[in-house]
C-alpha cells in the first residue's frame, strides 16, 4: 500500500494532551424522509483541525448528514452547532436560529467540494474558481486574478494552459483539482468532501489524497488551523490520511475512532463494510443501488 501522509498530524493533539476549540457540535439529531427515518439520534463533537471521515454502507445517511452541517437542509429534531469564525471567541451557533445573513457570515470561512464537483458547464477554469470570489467575497479583479492563479498552482494545475480551459474538457481528477481549487481560494477553515475519490483511478485518486492532506496542514490566512471533514468510500484515503474514522448504521454513529481500530475490527457489520470498501469506491458518480447484505463469516 503507499505511504501514510498524515498519520502524526492526527496525533499530535492527543499526545498534547489539550482539547483544541470545537468547530461543530451535533446534539441529538433526527432526519426522516416520509416514513424512512435516516438520521436516528446523532451526536457528534468535531475539533478545529481535526480531519474526519464519515464512511457506512450506502444510504446509511452519509451525504444527509453532511447537508444538515452545511445548513442545506433542516433536522426534524436535533441541532447543529457551528464555530462563529467572524466572532473569535464567541460561543458556538445553533444554525436554526440563523438568518440568511447570520448564515452567510458563517459560509463565509466554509467550502464544500460536491461529489459532482458542481462546476458551471461551458465555462472555463477561470471562471469557476473566480465566481465566488466575485459574489461572496466582493474583490476587485486583480486580487481575483492574482488569487487564481494562486489557487490554480497549489492544486498543481498550470495557470499559464489550464485557466481558459473548459470544463467539459476537463478529466475527472482535473475537475476534482478545479474543485478543490475554487474552495481553497475561499481560504475555508472548514473544508467538506463528499466521495472526492470516487471514480478516479487509483493513482489520481492518490493525487488529490495528496492534495487534501496538504490542503488540511496548510493554515488558514487568519492562523487557524483547517478542518475536514470528508464522506468516502475510499480505503485508501483512509489509509494515507488516517482520520478520525466514524461509521454511521441503522441512522446511528456505530464506530468513532482510529484508522487501527477501524481496519482491525472484527466486527460484523465493519468487517464486510470494510471489505466491499473498494468495490464502493470504484462506482461511478452519482446514487448506485445498495450493497447486497452481506452475511459475516
Ligand atoms: N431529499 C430526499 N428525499 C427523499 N429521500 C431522501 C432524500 N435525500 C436522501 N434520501 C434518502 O435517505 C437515505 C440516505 O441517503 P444519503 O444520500 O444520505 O445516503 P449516503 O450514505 O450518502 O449514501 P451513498 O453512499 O450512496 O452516497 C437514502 O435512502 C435516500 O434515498
Ligand atoms: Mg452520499
Amino acid at each position: 500500500m503507499s505511504e501514510q501522509l498524515l498519520p502524526q498530524a492526527q496525533t499530535q493533539n492527543r499526545e498534547a494532551g489539550q482539547s483544541p476549540a470545537l468547530e461543530i457540535r451535533i446534539e441529538n439529531l433526527y432526519k426522516s424522509f416520509g416514513r424512512r427515518s435516516v438520521l436516528d439520534g446523532i451526536n457528534l463533537e468535531v475539533h478545529r483541525g481535526e480531519m474526519i471521515a464519515i464512511v457506512g454502507g450506502s444510504g446509511n445517511g452519509k451525504s444527509t448528514l453532511l447537508r444538515l452541517i452545511i445548513g442545506l437542509d433542516r433536522p426534524d429534531r436535533g441541532g447543529v452547532l457551528v464555530a462563529n469564525h467572524e466572532s473569535v471567541g464567541s460561543p458556538l451557533v445553533d444554525l436554526s436560529t440563523l438568518n440568511a445573513t447570520g448564515m452567510e457570515s458563517l459560509e463565509r470561512h466554509w467550502a464544500v467540494v460536491f461529489q459532482s464537483n458542481a462546476l458551471l458547464s461551458g465555462r472555463t477554469v477561470g471562471y469557476n474558481i473566480a465566481l465566488p470570489l466575485r459574489e461572496v467575497q466582493d474583490l476587485d479583479e486583480s486580487t481575483v486574478r492574482r488569487r487564481v492563479s494562486e489557487v490554480v498552482r497549489e492544486v498543481a494545475l498550470d495557470p499559464d494552459k489550464d485557466l481558459d480551459l473548459s470544463t467539459d474538457q476537463l478529466s475527472g481528477g482535473m475537475a476534482k483539482r478545479v474543485a478543490i481549487a475554487r474552495a481553497l481560494a475561499l481560504d475555508p477553515i472548514l473544508l467538506f468532501y463528499d466521495e472526492p475519490t470516487t471514480g478516479l483511478d487509483p493513482e489520481v485518486a492518490g493525487q488529490i489524497q495528496h492534495l487534501m492532506g496538504s490542503v488540511h496542514q496548510s493554515k488558514s490566512a487568519s492562523g487557524l488551523a483547517r478542518t475536514t471533514l470528508v464522506i468516502t468510500h475510499d480505503k485508501d484515503l483512509l489509509y494515507r490520511l488516517q482520520p478520525r474514522i466514524i461509521m454511521l448504521d441503522a441512522g446511528r454513529i456505530f464506530f468513532d475512532g482510529t484508522y487501527e481500530a477501524f481496519s482491525q475490527s472484527n466486527s460484523p457489520v465493519i468487517r464486510p463494510y470494510f471489505e466491499l470498501m473498494p468495490k464502493l469506491h470504484q462506482r461511478l458518480n452519482g446514487p448506485v443501488d445498495p450493497p447486497e447484505k452481506q452475511t459475516p463469516s
